[in-house]
């Protein structure tokens, strides 16, 4: 590993105003409030602690996710990001995105973040349709989505937003004529995710009963074609399953992980990949936030999890996670990882069914192959 190569920090902020039903990610609601001030005083110190795990490295982007990182004030995030340009040189083109949820409190603050450092925000829209945002459970309307996104756009050059797809009773022309105006809206990132069931959330359960019922097989191909198709001809490709860009206006911060880059995550739950003397490190926090915060406060960080990854282990997550880009994995990379061979026979099979392509060092899925990457995977890593 070089210093030169891409390293991002990655901060998790917990809490949301309100849980979405699909949603399985670590954000929380606490009606009571969240003592803000405790928790950035923690922030900063497991982010001291981290920069003793990786130390000396240049960070080349920062991400605040969530949950729903609008929420904390400006003054939060500036002071983070100030910690990690003392701990680590904080490059001069670093990319620093800020995750947003599109209520017009969290919009009023995207000067605060720009003054504060922030140059990419990365919106949740999820629909452009009212009564399917009143589905999903969420707290703004199609008006007050755009309007943050105008918002965004004119306090950032760089502007994502995020849209689910495949969703209850949503047909085909629906989705071609709301993703058509949405790419009427796009600035230079999209994120276009298909709604996934995950267990234990109440869309699970409705799911289950037989109430929510979503387009699957290939009909749930057939909004990934189009999804495809669409951005496409719009001039913003896919460069990884769910995600799409104009040329250049790649997620540096998630090329990071995809990439297999080391990167360290603070605040609650947060995972991070550390290569230290040649070996690389799966580390997680605490994930309950008042857990991490008394953890944090008593030891200096939540680190509930520290692991050595085998070189097979390494090279398995390199493959799962080059696979999900068009660019792909290089091949010699694997092998330095593993001294693994990719099995000739094998690949040459899964070319002639149309699934991955070898091109000039280079494996990556094709269309086709990415509707069954996870067999893909399973095939290669064998
Ligand atoms: C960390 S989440 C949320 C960011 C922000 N709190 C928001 O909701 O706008 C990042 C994105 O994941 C997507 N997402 C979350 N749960 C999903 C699910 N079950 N299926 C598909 N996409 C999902 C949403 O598009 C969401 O914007
Ligand atoms: S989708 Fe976003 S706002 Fe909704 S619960 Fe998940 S993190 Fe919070």
């Amino acid at each position: 590993m070089t210093t030169t190569e891409p390293f991002g920090v990655y901060v998790h902020w917990p809490f949301c105003l309100a849980k979405c039903p699909y949603c399985d990610f670590n954000s929380h609601v606490r009606h009571a409030g969240v003592d803000q001030g405790r928790f950035v005083a923690a922030y900063l110190r497991e982010l001291a602690h981290f920069a003793t795990l990786a130390p000396g490295r240049t960070v080349s982007s920062v991400f605040f996710g969530g949950g729903t990182p609008s929420l904390m004030s400006p003054e939060t995030v500036g002071a983070i990001l100030d910690r990690i340009a003392e701990l680590w040189t904080l490059s001069g083109d670093a990319e620093v995105t800020l995750e947003a949820n599109p209520t017009s409190t969290e919009a009023g603050r995207f000067a605060g973040y720009r003054a504060a450092g922030v140059n990419r925000v990365s919106l949740g829209v999820q629909s452009l349709d009212d009564a399917s945002l009143k589905a999903l459970g969420r707290m703004h309307t199609s008006e007050e989505a755009l309007a943050a996104l105008a918002i965004a756009k004119r306090n950032f050059e760089r502007v994502s937003f995020d849209l689910i797809y495949a969703r209850q009773r949503q047909r085909l022309d629906d989705w071609r004529n709301e993703l058509s105006r949405a790419l009427d809206h796009a600035r230079d990132h999209l994120s276009l995710y298909q709604l996934t069931i995950e267990p234990g959330t109440p869309f699970a359960a409705l799911h289950e009963a037989g109430a929510l019922v979503i387009p699957e097989g290939e009909d749930a191909e057939a909004f990934y074609l189009l999804t495809q198709e669409l951005c496409d001809v719009a001039g913003l490709p896919s460069y990884e399953v769910s995600n799409h860009a104009r040329p250049g206006a790649q997620s540096r911060h998630n090329l990071v992980y995809w990439r297999g880059h080391d990167y360290v995550g603070i605040g609650p739950g947060a995972h991070s990949r550390i290569t230290q003397g040649g070996v690389k490190h799966e580390v997680a926090v605490r994930k309950s936030p008042e857990t991490w915060l008394d953890t944090v406060t008593a030891k200096g960080h939540g680190i509930e999890h520290d692991e050595t990854l085998s070189p097979q282990e390494s090279a398995d997550e390199y493959l799962l996670m080059g696979l999900r880009l068009a660019e792909g994995i290089d091949v010699k990379r694997l092998a330095a990882i593993d001294g693994r061979a990719l099995d000739q026979q094998r690949i040459a099979q899964l070319e002639a069914q149309g699934l991955v392509k070898s091109h000039k060092g280079r494996l990556h899925a094709t269309g086709a192959g990415r509707l069954v990457l996870d067999r893909l995977i399973v095939e290669l890593a064998a």
